[in-house]
């Protein structure tokens, strides 16, 4: 393969990629010299052990038992999609049942990967998922995305046409921001919808985003604790709102439903990311007199 196309391993963790849990010193974990150009690797589902198959049952089962009254409806009619509970699911096997639903796939990546290739992965159908799992150490909270992440939180709702598509249209949309040096504010976009975002039902607010769904505690947190702020979508506003990457989230934001994400979302980005370059941003817990309260 070709020695350019492998990522620094520094540069991956060190903010490049919008799309991590963080940045830092740390090398990342997996073995990025076994990976493509792309990014792609083997998932080497054999390497798995008993001991890791067992750890993915009991992540599997605690985040399963919370899931009603706090994850979307959609969401927790599409978990069984990843089959057997009790071991770490084929990609390939899974892919199968994705492509004939929405035409998606999942392809094993090493762990984080750079925005670009993390884009074209997106805008091609394919969603990148790490291949190796936390350690038992790691059960309430790990650093990176790991397997349980990357399935768990970001997979059942591929199996939703409308979401689906959305995930297409943001990874174009991301090799565009990339052109034009703004992937910072879709960045925030990612965060605050596919990673964090709430939906208000009928039945009340809901989780959708794969950072609080595959979180033991950030789930109820997100839609039930009296601390954070909730707030009404706002497209312009979420691309000048940093976030936390090392605590619970100090804001969400609540869509309506994912056609209006989708609306929102359909217009050329282009003049937006020119007419943000001058505003200031916002931290991630301000508040404006325009923000609608849930
Ligand atoms: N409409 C966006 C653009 O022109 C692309 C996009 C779609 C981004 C959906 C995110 C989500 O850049
Ligand atoms: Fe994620």
């Amino acid at each position: 393969m070709n020695l350019n196309s492998r990522p620094d391993p520094k540069a991956v963790n060190s903010g490049l990629a919008p799309v991590t849990y963080g940045t830092g010193d740390r090398p990342p974990r997996g073995d990025y010299a076994a990976a493509r150009s792309d990014f792609t690797c083997e998932q080497q589902w054999d390497q798995y052990t008993s001991e890791d198959h067992e750890l993915y049952r009991r992540l599997y089962e605690r985040q399963l038992a919370q899931l009603p009254g706090l994850a979307c409806e959609e969401f927790i009619g599409a978990v069984r999609h990843l089959g057997d509970p009790r071991q770490i699911p084929r990609f390939d096997a899974l892919s199968e049942v994705l492509r004939k639903t929405t035409r998606w796939e999942i392809v094993a990546v090493p762990g984080l990967i750079p925005e670009e290739a993390f884009f074209a992965l997106l805008a091609q159908r394919r969603f990148p998922v790490t291949g190796w799992l936390r350690k038992p150490e790691e059960f309430d909270y790990v650093v990176e995305p790991d397997v349980f992440h990357d399935l768990f939180g970001h997979v059942p709702l591929l199996f939703d046409p409308g979401f689906a598509d959305y995930m297409q249209a943001y990874g174009a949309g991301g090799l565009k921001a990339s052109r034009l040096q703004s992937c910072q504010y879709l960045a925030r976009l990612y965060w605050y919808t596919v990673e964090f975002g709430l939906i208000a039902t009928p039945a009340g607010l809901r989780a959708y985003g794969a950072g609080i769904l595959s979180s033991a505690g950030e789930l109820r947190y997100s839609v039930a604790s009296p601390v954070p702020q909730r707030l009404g979508f706002d497209l312009k506003r979420i691309m000048r709102t940093r976030y936390k990457i090392d605590s619970y989230q100090a804001s969400y934001f609540v869509i309506d439903s994912f056609q209006q994400l989708i609306e929102a979302t359909a217009p050329d980005f282009a003049p937006y990311y020119e007419a943000l370059s001058g505003v200031p941003e916002l931290a991630a817990d301000d508040s404006l007199a325009t923000d609608q309260r849930y």
